[in-house]
């Protein structure tokens, strides 16, 4: 059983909050989220860090490439203080913050395993292994997904009970369902404009689930959602759930 809803927040709170941080999550559950997805790469000694760019300058007051420095260095800059002053001093998230976080408040969670070059199937394997233990008792495991691979298959050799999501730019095209197969994956996550009636129902003839990202524009969003996309990411946290309610 597919347990994840249709409505996922992008990034925690999209840009309402400084993104992949524990106040963006926070943001997501007050406007009534229950699922985020958030990016999880390795520090140079290899704990699992919430973060999307490899170099720390947009996100952060820090600098550098997160893959150089230890968690030590990371965890000294601030998160939140370059998305607007009342979220200043917002720490570095980590997998174990977040999955506390989404488990107190029962929320389900998609880990987009964002490996720096080089250290796809490390970071696939650290994610996995310890995403499967903070989640080993929960209702619901979360959905690991990347865009890489390497990551994928060693998060599935890690974790094999982890369920997966390939992570696609652009069209649908060449041996897309080979490589889901040969990964183990349950779900496709395509770009929203590479979406269609046609695309939904090729991804579902093989099996497989199908989730848009990202989709900011409710009219958008409820056409995806009527053709039977599975899911939406989405930035738009406050505006879209609402506009998606039946009147
Ligand atoms: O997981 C969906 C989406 O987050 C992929 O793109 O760059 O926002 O991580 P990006
Ligand atoms: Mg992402």
């Amino acid at each position: 059983m597919w347990p994840y809803p249709r409505i996922i927040a992008h990034r925690g709170a999209g840009r309402l909050a400084p993104e992949n941080t524990l106040a963006a999550m926070r943001l997501a559950a007050g406007l009534g989220l229950s699922m985020v997805e958030y990016d999880v790469a390795l520090s140079r000694d290899e704990m699992p860090i919430v973060l999307h760019d490899r170099d720390l300058r947009r996100t952060s007051n820090g600098h550098g490439n997160a893959d150089e420095l230890s968690f030590t260095d990371l965890a000294r800059y601030d998160f939140g203080g370059w998305h607007s002053p009342p979220y200043a001093g917002e720490p570095l998230a980590t997998l174990y913050s977040i999955a506390a976080f989404t488990l107190a408040n029962r929320m389900h969670s998609n880990i987009e395993i964002k490996p720096q070059p080089g250290r796809e199937a490390l970071t696939g394997r650290v994610v996995a292994q310890m995403a499967a233990r903070l989640w080993k008792d929960a209702e619901a495991p979360p959905l690991l997904s990347s865009f890489s691979e390497d990551a994928l298959r060693a998060a599935r050799d890690t974790a094999p009970q982890l369920p997966r999501a390939l992570l696609l730019e652009g069209p649908l095209a060449g041996d897309w369902s080979d490589r889901m197969s040969r990964l183990g994956c349950a779900a496709l996550h395509l770009e929203q404009e590479h979406i269609n009636p046609r695309v939904i129902q090729a991804v579902h003839r093989k099996g497989y689930k199908i989730a848009a990202w990202t989709v900011n524009d409710a009219e958008r969003a409820r056409d995806l959602l009527q053709w039977d996309c599975d899911a939406v990411f989405t930035d738009a946290i406050d505006t879209l759930p609402g506009a998606l309610q039946p009147t």
